[in-house]
């Protein structure tokens, strides 16, 4: 290989490299007030709410970096940092729409008529469970587990508020107020 070639494969490989970032100021005091919460040897018991301060800056997604911030800033292998976002359906690791929707399609809500709900929504928005709508606005998220408000069947969260006892109707006003 001639010189000029040997250059060009070690461009691209540092091209490639993943650039290291560093957690923000605020996610960072955040992360701390965690801490206060915990024995000094136990900064694990933090992991969760620390990703969800992340999460919630990174607009709504993890990304490997970020995981990887945490989890120097835990002092955590990289890998249970890796085990507990890919764990967690709270967790996205892609990106998605500003405002994340989770329609409950467990047993008791699926008995309440879940399944009609999200054939509504997915018709009203265009996409499908799992999807985001293309202006960016509403991701509907897969939500695989009961949201333990079974006795509101059908319900639904949006942006970490519960909304039960849903109706084609009620859905519609809570999808179409959001920004
Ligand atoms: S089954 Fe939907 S909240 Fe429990």
């Amino acid at each position: 290989m001639t010189d000029a070639a040997q250059k060009e494969v070690n461009q691209k490989v540092v091209s490639l490299k993943k650039e290291a970032v560093e957690l923000s100021a605020h996610a960072r005091e955040e992360i701390d007030a965690l801490l206060g919460h915990f024995p000094a040897d136990q900064k694990k018991s933090a992991l969760l709410g620390a990703l969800n301060v992340v999460q919630h800056e990174n607009k709504g997604f993890l990304t490997e970096e970020l995981m990887e911030a945490v989890a120097d800033y835990l002092a955590l292998a990289k890998i249970e940092v890796y085990e507990v976002a890919s764990f967690y359906s709270m967790y996205e690791l892609k990106p998605v729409a500003r405002n994340n929707v989770a329609i409950c399609t467990n047993i008791c809500c699926m008995l309440m008529g879940s399944q009609s709900i999200v054939d509504h929504v997915e018709k009203k928005l265009d996409i499908k469970i799992g999807e985001s709508t293309d202006d960016g606005r509403i991701y509907l998220k897969k939500e695989e587990e009961c949201l333990a408000a079974c006795a509101g069947g059908p319900m639904m969260q949006v942006n970490h508020v519960y909304y039960e006892n849903l109706t084609p109707e009620k859905v519609d006003e809570i999808l179409d107020a959001l920004e």
